[in-house]
């Protein structure tokens, strides 16, 4: 290992790198844009081979040259694709892993959506690190049959996010508001927790068909917990003054 290889992440991207558990043979960078999460796998060597998808076609030129310059002697062990990740062609081969990571919820799902159609029947992994909507992205991923691998609230530059590490066998259950990854002990999570039910409780005000039941889960998430209120005072409903 080298210094021109080495990347520095961000909390997030570290995050999302720690949680990893093995190698593959193929890690997938979708959304890539700067390639910094693909890279630094690149460099630790966990996967034979790292291949980098983005749309945007100048970013792609740019990563290019950078990755040639960074890992000119590792060439067969890179790609760039600049592409649709839903148009991609899949081999369909064991052990692949796709990270789909800044991005919105509603691209997340089509992005699952779309990898479960090209790989029909065959297990494969995801890291997801979507940027909102983890609620709809979750269900995606029990509508598919993953299993949870592992889950983790960041908070990074103000913002808080859900890294999610699934695969498609059988294993532990993927819960729509979270499980493991609460620690309700911890301010930043209370704070995350009310932060998404005041989004819901408003959606719900104009939707309550749709957004109600989301509401209750993430209510009854906290039950579930049994935190009071005295004990939490961060726990006090919105609006009560
Ligand atoms: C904010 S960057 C995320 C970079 C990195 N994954 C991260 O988490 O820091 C989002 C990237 O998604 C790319 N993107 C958006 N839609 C895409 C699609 N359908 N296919 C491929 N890339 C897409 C954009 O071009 C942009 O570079």
């Amino acid at each position: 290992m080298n210094s021109q290889t080495t990347v520095k992440l961000g909390k997030r991207l570290s995050q999302l790198e720690n949680m990893l558990e093995q190698s593959y043979s193929i890690i997938w960078d979708c959304c890539c844009d700067h390639g910094l999460l693909g890279m630094s796998l690149l460099h630790k060597k966990l996967a034979d081979k790292v291949v980098f998808v983005d749309i945007l076609a100048h970013q792609m030129a740019l990563l290019e040259q950078d990755l040639q310059r960074r890992f000119p002697a590792d060439k067969p062990n890179w790609q760039v694709i600049c592409q649709d990740v839903k148009e991609l062609k899949i081999p369909q081969v064991e052990s692949q892993l796709f990270v789909i990571a800044g991005v919105g919820g509603d691209k997340t799902v089509e992005f699952i959506d779309s990898l479960c159609e090209a790989l029909p029947g065959m297990p494969f992994d995801l890291l997801i690190c979507s940027v909102q909507g983890n609620y709809p992205v979750r269900e995606a991923l029990i509508r598919h049959g993953f299993s949870m691998k592992g889950e983790e609230i960041v908070y990074e530059n103000k913002r808080f996010y859900e890294a999610i590490y699934v695969t498609k066998k059988p294993g532990p259950i993927i819960t729509a508001t979270g499980s493991s990854m609460w620690d309700w002990l911890n301010p930043d999570h209370q704070n995350y927790w009310q932060k998404i039910l005041g989004h819901y409780r408003k959606k719900a005000l104009a939707d309550p068909l749709r957004f109600r039941s989301i509401v209750d889960d993430y209510e009854s998430l906290l039950a579930s917990a049994n935190i009071t209120a005295e004990v939490m005072p961060i726990f006090k409903e919105p609006n009560q003054g």
